[in-house]
């Protein structure tokens, strides 16, 4: 199958109560896990590029990677999709360099900016067979070089999401719901201890996400920052060298919940990128000899694989569906 973009996707999402991963690749062995995981388990796959990928890795390279892996998985649709596009030009990159969907990131922008650089990328976009997302409201913690302290974040607003969506012609839409970029999504003192003595993060607010249904029937939703941080890789890498105190995700059976409403599209980086780091540090300590990368590289794939695989199947609900 060749590279899709997520129309189709999202209208069987929606029915079927259902998410689409969206991961996040930079190198080969990222690309491979995850698609190798979707190929097995039969689900649609969405890879995102950020603007720090395309820096470290090379377009050209990223889409030739995408499109290597379109080849060794022919049963399931891929879309290649721009993440967190910060201007018109690196959309319009993008879109003349072979993606099927990107996102503006008009966030930090006034209302009115928002709407107007969103348009204007819709436009080029819809020209060239290419679909947008757009997002309103802002998520706390890190992507690329954008810092949002928690307690700056801001709720995306039921009331601006008609004239938003209408004005634009954006055919997804990412809210700010209590996600939050990296893998210190929530400070200790904002979670609650269980019985079994876990940190509780707070609960993300279905009511606005319910809201925003009510006024955009049938509109697929986006939710950024939604890595769960399994603590057993936060474990890994602490064990073995690693220095990360308190990063907290946010729990998967509420990512569950809210595919079976309107969101349609689940971003998730951190996972895998502490799922590869932590086999990494596990592996170079147990074997302080080998200088091989292929030989660390093959189990950090691995681990990636089945990080992917456990998404699909018990959080996203995407597995067979392709
Ligand atoms: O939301 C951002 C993604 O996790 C991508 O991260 O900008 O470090 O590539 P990056
Ligand atoms: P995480 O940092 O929670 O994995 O979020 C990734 C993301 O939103 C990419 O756009
Ligand atoms: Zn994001």
């Amino acid at each position: 199958m060749a590279l899709v973009t997520s129309t189709e996707m999202f209208k069987k999402a929606y029915k079927g109560g259902y998410a689409v991963g969206a991961f996040n690749v930079n190198n080969m062995e990222i690309v491979q896990g995850i698609t190798e995981a979707c190929q097995e388990e039969k689900a649609p796959v969405i890879l995102q590029v950020s603007k720090g990928a395309r820096a470290y890795a090379n377009h050209t390279y990223l889409v030739k990677l995408v499109e290597a892996a379109v080849i060794n998985c022919p049963d399931i649709p891929v879309v290649l999709h721009l993440d967190h596009g910060p201007d018109f030009e690196t959309c319009k990159a993008c879109i003349d360099g072979g993606f099927t969907s990107v996102m503006i990131d008009g966030s930090h922008l006034s209302f009115k900016e928002n709407i107007e650089v969103t348009k204007k990328v819709v436009e080029y976009a819809h020209d060239h067979g290419v679909v947008v997302e757009g997002e309103l409201g802002t998520l706390a913690g890190i992507e690329d070089e954008v810092v949002v302290e928690a307690g700056h974040e801001s709720y995306t607003k039921p009331e601006e999401v008609e004239e938003f969506v209408t004005k634009t012609g954006v055919d997804s839409l990412a809210i700010a719901i209590g996600t939050s970029h990296g893998a210190y999504k929530f400070t200790p003192a904002q979670c609650t201890v269980n019985e079994q003595g876990i940190l509780v993060p707070p609960a993300l607010r279905f009511d606005i996400l319910e809201e925003i249904c009510k006024i955009l029937p049938d509109f697929p939703i986006v939710l950024h920052g939604s890595s769960s941080v399994p603590q057993e890789y936060v474990k890994m890498v602490n064990a073995f060298g690693g220095k990360m105190p308190n990063a907290i995700g946010v729990p998967e059976e509420q990512l569950r919940q809210a595919a079976k409403l309107a969101v349609c599209k689940i971003n998730i980086d951190s996972d895998l990128r502490l799922a590869m780091t932590g086999t990494i540090r596990k592996f170079f300590a147990e074997h302080p000899d080998k200088f091989d990368p292929r030989e660390y590289l093959k189990p950090a794939r691995a681990n990636i694989k089945e990080i992917v695989r456990h998404k699909l199947i018990n959080v996203l609900g995407c597995a067979g569906k392709a």
